[in-house]
C-alpha cells in the first residue's frame, strides 16, 4: 500500500474510534503513528477528557503538548476504555505489539481497561500471528539467557540495537516462532525469568478491532473467521 493510501487507513479508523469515546472520561491511550492520528482526531474532535492515562513517554509528550491531562494508571483506577494500535491481529482479535517497544505498558493499561479498541489498517490482518517478529521485553542482565530459551523454542531472537524501552529494559524481536497456539506461547514466554512482558496479546484480545479497508471501515468483535 502506498504511503499517502496508509495515512488515510489511519486517519479514517483513528476517527471512527472517536464513537467509543464518552465526554469526561478517564481514557486509556496506546502508542504508534495510528494512535497518534487518533490523537489529532480527537483533539479536533472537542471531546473534553477529564484525563488520559499514556501508555508511553512518547504519548505522554503528543498528550501534553495537545493539552490533554495525563495521568499516572496509579491515581486512575480501573478505566472504561483503551485504545491502540497494532502490529498484526487474526480473526479471534489477538494481537503482536510492541513494534514501538511500549508493549509492557501498552499491556499493563490494555488490562487495567473494561474494553480495548484496537485500531489497525487493514495491512496488519494476518491469518496466523508471526509474520512480525515478536517483540520480548527483558531485564538487560537476562538477555543472553531468555534468548537461548527462545532459540529452543524454535525463535531467532534479535536485539533491537540502540534501543532502551521506558523501563530501561532491552527488546528481543523475534522471527520464526510458531504461534498457531498464541495463548500458549504468550503464557510459556512470560514466565521465563528476565522477561518483562511479550507482545502477544492472546490471553487477553481486543474487545474490538476496527479495521480501515478500501471500502470503509470494519468492525470485528466475536469471533469471524
Ligand atoms: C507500540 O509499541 C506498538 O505496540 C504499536 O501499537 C504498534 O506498533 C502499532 O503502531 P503503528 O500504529 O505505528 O503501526
Amino acid at each position: 500500500m502506498n504511503t499517502d493510501r496508509l495515512l488515510a487507513q489511519k486517519i479514517q479508523v483513528a476517527e471512527a474510534a472517536l464513537a467509543f469515546v464518552k465526554h469526561d472520561s478517564v481514557l486509556g491511550i496506546g502508542t504508534g503513528s495510528t494512535v497518534n492520528c487518533f490523537i489529532d482526531a480527537l483533539v479536533a474532535s472537542r471531546i473534553h477528557l477529564e484525563a488520559a492515562v499514556s501508555s508511553s513517554d512518547a504519548t505522554t509528550a503528543r498528550l501534553n503538548s495537545a493539552g490533554i491531562n495525563v495521568i499516572e494508571l496509579n491515581h486512575a483506577g480501573s478505566l472504561d476504555l483503551y485504545i491502540d494500535g497494532a502490529d498484526e491481529f487474526d480473526s479471534h482479535r489477538r494481537l503482536i505489539k510492541g513494534g514501538g517497544g511500549a508493549l509492557t505498558r501498552e499491556k499493563i493499561v490494555a488490562a487495567a481497561s473494561r474494553k480495548f479498541v484496537c485500531i489497525v489498517d487493514e495491512s496488519k490482518k494476518v491469518g496466523v500471528l508471526g509474520k512480525f517478529p515478536l517483540p520480548i521485553e527483558v531485564i538487560p542482565m537476562a538477555r543472553s539467557f531468555v534468548a537461548r530459551q527462545l532459540v529452543a523454542m524454535g525463535g531467532q531472537p534479535e536485539l533491537r540495537t540502540g534501543f532502551v524501552t521506558d523501563n530501561g529494559n532491552v527488546i528481543l524481536d523475534v522471527h520464526n516462532l510458531d504461534l498457531v497456539d498464541p495463548v500458549a506461547v504468550e503464557k510459556h514466554i512470560n514466565n521465563l525469568p528476565g522477561v518483562v512482558t511479550c507482545g502477544l496479546f492472546a490471553i487477553r484480545p481486543a474487545e474490538v478491532v476496527l479495521m480501515a479497508t478500501a471500502g470503509g471501515v470494519v468492525t470485528i468483535q466475536g469471533n469471524s473467521d
